[in-house]
């Protein structure tokens, strides 16, 4: 009886421990990044940009890796490395975070990195108007 009791528990315990690990970031999540400085975040380029080309970076193109291996296919924080990191990366999909985080906010920390965090600089690898194609896939796939 309280072998099949301990059992169980265990059970229980490791079916939590999977889900947990493929489950997506917290919602509302907690934001280590900081505000854009000056008028940047203000600025909003996602008019004439191009989603299809921003999904293909985002999923593909991006260097040194693709923004999904982070913040998942489905723009839920939940990419393979995203989940080994701290904080976790920007779950897109959670309206609650996403009201505080502007298109010019996105802009800057895709180019400039996030300190602290694993969100690095891509100013060098991605072009400013490949930056605000991204830019306009993730609001227009994710951000509810
Ligand atoms: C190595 C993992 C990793 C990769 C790759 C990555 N990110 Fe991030 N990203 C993070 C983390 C971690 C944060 C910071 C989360 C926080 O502020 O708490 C973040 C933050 C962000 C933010 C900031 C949102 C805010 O709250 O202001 C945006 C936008 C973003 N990432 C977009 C991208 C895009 C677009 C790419 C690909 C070009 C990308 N990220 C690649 C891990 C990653």
């Amino acid at each position: 009886m309280k072998k099949a009791l301990i059992l169980s528990v265990m059970v229980i315990f490791s079916l939590v421990a999977v889900s947990s690990t493929f489950a997506a970031a917290k919602c509302p999540q907690p934001r280590k990044t900081k505000a854009a400085p000056g008028a940047i975040g203000k600025k909003d380029m996602t008019a004439k940009a191009d989603a299809a080309n921003g999904k293909k970076i985002y999923l593909k193109k991006a260097k040194p890796m693709a923004c999904s291996m982070c913040h998942g296919k489905k723009g839920d924080g939940g990419g393979k490395l995203g989940k080994a990191l701290k904080p976790t990366p920007r779950n897109f999909t959670c309206a609650a975070t996403m009201a505080k985080v502007s298109a010019g906010q996105m802009f800057h920390i895709i180019k400039n990195g996030s300190k602290g965090t694993g969100m690095v600089a891509h100013k060098k690898t991605l072009k400013d108007k490949e930056i605000w194609d991204v830019v306009k896939y993730i609001r227009s796939t994710f951000v509810k």
